[in-house]
């Protein structure tokens, strides 16, 4: 079993160490040097993904974040409405479907019981069903109309990481996809977004690179008991993600909220020590975005928080409101979760190893739910 982690203590930690490589073959034959994406494998004829007027996108656990990242990227890029729902919730609440609908059904293993009820209920209403699936000839895949396949490859730690950043991969290359198909007017973004994504496997190398200054912060905080995650935009889904992984590995209550929903309740949490995680939006990025969200460190540090910020390499204007500033590689705002994501893995898993939790089968979980 030591020969199948690679030297590393978990599979966890192996995956996370995999992250480049998933992303890198996640986008392996899909772009052509001309800026241009090939995505041959969808089976659904052209003329029915061109008059598509509503996305759903359909999930579960760590892959319904996934859902939220696409959200912000799907509908910036094809100007498509897209929901994005949980798999039981959806199933079960008669949902608006029909032929125009194009429900994404996002799954790492495919046979997620919830997402799959779900995927039956929305071709029954006359939708089309693409599966973004990391297991080659699993059911949601099978009673889908196409698939978008990660190269991830086998996940076997119960949490998942290079599975998530793989779906974030692949959701972008299917909204890209659809805006280059649409001919709407981001053309020229499109080429910008491909020559980013290209660069990332080596920019989340950068971030692994320095893994060791989050374990050590791991390590001194290994007996909080409360740890709260913000964000704004696709910051928002990367804070969930952040708690979620904390709870799931650690144990340890954890709640990760909108940026600007902190005073409409959340700030109330806030009392002297208090450990908060902010997902910073790069400073060059649109919409005065950095900015509200450094009003919202200094808001919550005004209140005894001890903040802990992942922002932009170069970005100097956060550093004096931060406890500890742990800094990713510059990249265009909506890919940003495939790095501010990692250091937040990284710490779940280092604080739930420091605690002596068996990271890769954490206690009350399956890696892949096949009830309802
Ligand atoms: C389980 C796992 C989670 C996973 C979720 C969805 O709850 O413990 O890590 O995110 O299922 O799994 P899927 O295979 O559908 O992505």
């Amino acid at each position: 079993a030591a020969a199948e982690k690679d030297g590393y203590p978990s599979f966890m930690e192996k995956e996370i160490h995999e992250q480049p490589r998933a992303v890198a073959d996640t986008l392996l034959g899909r772009n052509d040097s001309h800026g241009k994406l090939t995505l041959d494998e969808l089976r659904i004829d052209e003329s029915i993904l061109r008059s598509v007027d509503k996305i759903i996108v359909i999930a579960c656990g760590t892959s319904a974040y996934v859902g939220q990242v696409a959200k912000y990227a799907i509908e910036h890029w094809c100007r498509i409405p897209t929901e994005v729902e949980l798999s039981h919730e959806f199933r079960y609440r008669d949902p608006i479907v029909n032929e125009k609908t194009l429900v994404v059904a996002i799954s790492q293993s495919g046979e997620t019981m919830d997402t799959l009820m779900a995927v039956r209920h929305a071709r029954e209403q006359g939708a089309k069903v693409l599966a973004i699936c990391n297991t080659n000839g699993s059911t949601i895949p099978r009673e889908s109309d196409a698939v978008l396949y990660t190269h991830a490859g086998p996940e076997i730690a119960v949490a998942s990481t290079k599975a998530f950043l793989a779906q974030i991969t692949a959701s972008y290359l299917l909204g890209l996809y659809l805006a280059q198909l649409r001919g709407n007017k981001f053309q020229d973004e499109i080429k910008t977004i491909l020559t980013d994504l290209a660069a990332m496997p080596e920019k989340i190398q950068a971030v692994l690179d320095h893994e060791q200054q989050i374990k050590d912060l791991a390590v001194s905080m290994k007996d909080v008991n409360s740890v709260l995650f913000l964000g704004r935009h696709v910051g928002f889904p990367v804070a969930m993600e952040g708690a979620l992984k904390l709870k799931e590995l650690a144990y340890i209550h954890a709640e990760g909220f909108a940026a600007g929903e902190l005073k409409h309740g959340p700030i109330a949490l806030i009392e002297e020590g208090q450990p908060v995680f902010v997902v910073v939006p790069s400073p060059n990025g649109r919409d005065s975005l950095h900015a509200k969200v450094v009003s919202n460190i200094q808001e919550v540090r005004a209140r005894g928080a001890k903040t802990i910020v992942i922002a932009e390499a170069g970005d100097e204007a956060v550093r004096q409101y931060a406890e500890h500033v742990f800094y990713v590689p510059a990249t265009s705002t909506l890919l940003a979760p495939l790095l501010t994501t990692v250091p937040l893995q990284i710490f779940a898993c280092a604080l739930a190893s420091e605690k002596g939790y068996d990271v890769d089968q954490p206690r009350n979980l399956a890696k892949s739910v096949t009830v309802e």
